[in-house]
């Protein structure tokens, strides 16, 4: 398994990272500037969002050409370059792959336009119903119907995404020898490691029938078992070929079961999976588009579950908080204030010394937070702009509305990384595409210089790769009922010597009995927040606002 264990891997969101030639949009050779800070993390891969040839109507996952570099983020000289000068620090590449869609830009949608028989083929295109209305009920994942007229015919074509981005049909063999093409393409250019955009929703059913319910509708897309047939087949025609690839799918709404078969190594599909049900523990009754504040025992039921039972059926996970897809972490389930440092470091642990691979995405290891913003104006994610429109119809003030995007928007991670304290963050000398707020306080030279986030990510990602424990240990999760208490046991075998992680998710302290086994144990402290003073533990465990203790017993 390539000591998958003892990976982290680092997220980059290109547009936002470093703008080297004042275009307010952040480019390739603005990453290669940036290395020696990349470089003091001592992560392992880094996954970039796509740079390809696009029309950037969902920021890059609308490809129009696989096998180019965007002008706007560079050349293929510069992506050369970037891949050769990661290699000299030991740091791989990840590149995003969106293969379930392509854009409506793309030559093979203009073909199928243009009436090719070949190029039709790769589309899910469908007549409207005898009475005129669309092929079937579902819902685009952006807002409104998952249909749009195909040109001038009588024919409709399938986006589950926005009507940019044409669901490509996976049935289709030649689709997926094209598909796989593309990633030989990159692997020749030395890329080891591969992002499967939404990959679970590759294997529609064959009959695209009407819904009853939401749920129902997800089912008909998501995680047929022909997915997993695919995966085997792109794994054998491309990655499964490189003994160091390290691959990652995008699971939207997956089962452990499925993700067990998707990421088990003897399956041959994936390395691990990104799931999400931790990240919905703040949504209303299962909806995105509300402010409710997070259900923390849903949050350690979800993560005992997924944790225990991929460790029992040999499932890999990915563990992270934040990506460009989610609002920062310390928003909602951290504190934005006085304990920003703390509540940073103790979400980091929390994530990073449990069994799978630890994402990290750029800005988290500087304790970076959603912007402040006072209007629509300020947002540019398509699906904030439809969000808020919809919000409007159900009867929402616009001030509640724009309360929910506020907390919700995929903006609010998008933001430029905050360089320095200058007007634009030291991210560009122009108007960034989107603007920083916070600079002032939170940002890379302060961080370096007086903060202890950055510090306390560089330990944790320096005791996955010498603690066996971490990286190769089971877990038990332990104190299931505590309301503010997380903890977990990391074990390699049946003895004593055990990883306790113990971390408080509140700013009040707080105080817990230990299971019997784990009383008045002699420890060795691995990691904590605080300073820590005794060397064992009683009956009892203490902790302090948001702190963090990790230790290992004999
Ligand atoms: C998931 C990506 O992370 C997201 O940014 C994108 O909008 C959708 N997939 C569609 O490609």
């Amino acid at each position: 398994m390539n000591n998958l264990g003892q990976k982290v891997i680092y997220q980059i969101y290109p547009k936002s990272f470093y703008d080297s030639n004042g275009d307010g949009v952040g480019d390739i050779p603005g990453i290669i500037q940036k290395l020696d800070y990349i470089k003091k993390l001592n992560v392992d891969m880094i996954w970039f969002n796509p740079f390809f040839v696009s029309p950037q109507n969902d920021n890059g996952y609308d490809i129009a050409d696989y096998y180019k570099i965007d002008p706007r983020f560079g050349t293929m000289a510069d992506f050369e370059e970037l891949v050769k000068k990661l290699k000299e620090i030991n740091v791989g590449v990840m590149l995003d792959m969106v293969l379930n869609h392509c854009s409506t830009e793309n030559i093979w949608f203009k073909k199928a336009l243009a009436g090719d028989e070949k190029y039709r083929k790769f589309f899910y295109l469908r007549k409207a119903k005898p009475d005129g209305s669309l092929p079937n009920n579902w819902q685009s994942k952006f807002g409104g119907p998952a249909w749009a007229k195909f040109g001038d015919t009588d024919y409709y074509y399938l986006h589950l995404y926005d009507p940019t981005q044409a669901d490509l049909d996976w049935h289709n063999p030649e689709v997926r020898k094209e598909l796989f093409k593309v990633i030989n393409f990159w692997r020749s250019k030395g890329v080891h490691g591969f992002r499967f955009d939404v990959i679970n929703v590759t294997g529609k059913a064959e009959k695209l029938i009407d819904s009853t319910d939401p749920v129902e509708e997800k089912s008909l897309y998501t995680d047929t078992p022909v997915v997993h047939k695919y995966l085997k087949e792109m794994n054998a025609a491309t990655f499964g070929q490189d003994p160091d690839s390290v691959t990652v799918g995008e699971m939207s709404s997956t089962t452990i079961p499925n993700s067990i078969e998707y990421s088990k190594p003897s399956e041959h599909e994936l390395s691990m999976v990104f799931t999400f049900h931790h990240l919905k523990v703040d949504y209303k009754d299962g909806q995105k588009w509300t402010k409710t504040p997070f259900d923390f025992m849903k949050l350690k039921k979800l993560f005992t579950e997924w944790q225990e039972k991929m460790d029992q059926g040999g499932g890999w996970n990915a563990l992270f908080w934040n990506n460009h897809d989610q609002p920062w972490a310390l928003n909602r389930f951290g504190d934005t204030g006085k304990y920003r440092e703390k509540s940073a470091e103790m979400l980091a642990t929390a994530t990073h010394l449990m069994r799978g691979t630890p994402y990290i995405y750029m800005g988290e290891e500087i304790g970076m937070m959603d912007p402040h913003y006072s209007s629509m104006k300020n947002y540019v994610d398509v699906e904030a702009k439809n969000a808020y429109q919809e919000l409007l119809q159900e009867g929402k003030s616009q001030e509640e509305a724009f309360e929910i995007v506020k907390t919700k928007a995929r903006d609010n991670s998008r933001v430029p990384m905050h360089w320095n304290d200058e007007k634009y963050a030291g991210f560009s000398q122009v108007k960034p595409w989107l603007m920083p707020t916070d600079q002032d306080k939170i940002n890379v030279e302060n961080e370096l210089t007086h903060g202890e986030i950055f510090d306390y990510y560089q330990k944790l990602i320096k005791l996955r790769k010498s603690e066996k424990l971490i990286s190769d240990g089971h877990i038990k999760m332990f104190l299931k009922d505590d309301p503010q208490i997380f903890a977990y046991a990391r074990y390699l075998d049946d003895s004593d010597h055990k990883l306790l992680v113990f971390t408080n998710f509140y700013g009040e302290g707080c105080c817990a009995e230990l299971p019997k086994e784990y009383q008045n144990k002699k420890y060795k402290v691995l990691i904590s927040n605080y300073d820590e003073q005794s060397d064992k533990l009683d009956a009892l465990i203490s902790l302090k606002p948001y702190e963090v203790l990790a230790v290992v017993i004999d």
